[in-house]
């Protein structure tokens, strides 16, 4: 078999080379803004851990799986686990590579209407890791760049109140193609929920209740 003469090794490299252009790109322009390092995969994944660790959850929902790679880290941690991807080929290969893992189900769609049904069922706090959206080279681009406000909206509305909600990418939200500013979203968490305190940090904005 030729390797090179397979689509998928192409699919491959155009992720991969896009992923490392991606993350080059990024690192330059936080460092030389006076910002410093961007916050690594280990560092994201130190965040999720510390609110597992206050909260306990036993349900994690993510949206945008895209490699699998958050989702490989954590699962093992959650009695359900749930991610909602858009794009087919990263849904697909996130099946076969989760496919050992029965408490671990990718679901495929939109999640601005693939969230409201998976957590339809679920009547316990969830740990969410709000990451769909799309992200350059051949991820999806659903209706909008982010659907975050939707995805905030339906778990808002959920009947459990006490979620916790971690968004990845806060730098994105500068009010520029679709992502509201950190007054915006503030301001939308307050007006829903004036029961949930939003706070950003270290690229991560962390929505959990207040007392
Ligand atoms: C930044 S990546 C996710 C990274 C992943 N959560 C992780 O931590 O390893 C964003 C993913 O969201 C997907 N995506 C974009 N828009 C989406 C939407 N509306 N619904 C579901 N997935 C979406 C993209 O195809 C891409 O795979």
């Amino acid at each position: 078999m030729n390797l090179h003469t397979q689509p998928t090794f192409l699919w491959y490299c155009s992720v991969y080379a896009h992923k490392y252009s991606n993350q080059l790109r990024d690192t330059c322009k936080h460092f030389f803004s006076g910002k410093g390092i961007p916050p690594s995969h280990s560092d994201k994944l130190k965040v999720v851990k510390e609110y597992y660790s206050k909260y306990k959850p036993s349900v994690f929902v993510e949206t945008g799986t895209y490699l699998g790679h958050m989702l490989h880290s954590v699962h093992s941690w959650f009695l359900q686990t749930h991610s909602i991807e858009l794009d087919p080929i990263f849904h697909t290969r996130a099946v076969n590579l989760f496919s050992k893992f029965p408490s671990v189900i990718i679901h495929l769609g939109d999640s601005t209407t693939v969230l409201p049904k998976v957590i339809e069922s679920i009547n316990e706090p969830i740990l969410f890791w709000l990451d769909a959206h799309y992200f350059g080279g051949v991820t999806a681009f659903g209706m909008e760049e982010t659907p975050i406000l939707k995805e905030l909206q339906a778990i808002f509305q959920h009947p459990i109140k006490n979620h916790i909600i971690l968004i990845d990418d806060a730098r994105c939200f500068t009010g520029e193609n679709g992502y509201p500013t950190p007054i915006d979203l503030t301001e939308f968490v307050a007006k829903y929920r004036p029961d949930l305190l939003c706070d950003i940090r270290r690229d991560v904005i962390r929505i959990v209740p207040k007392a």
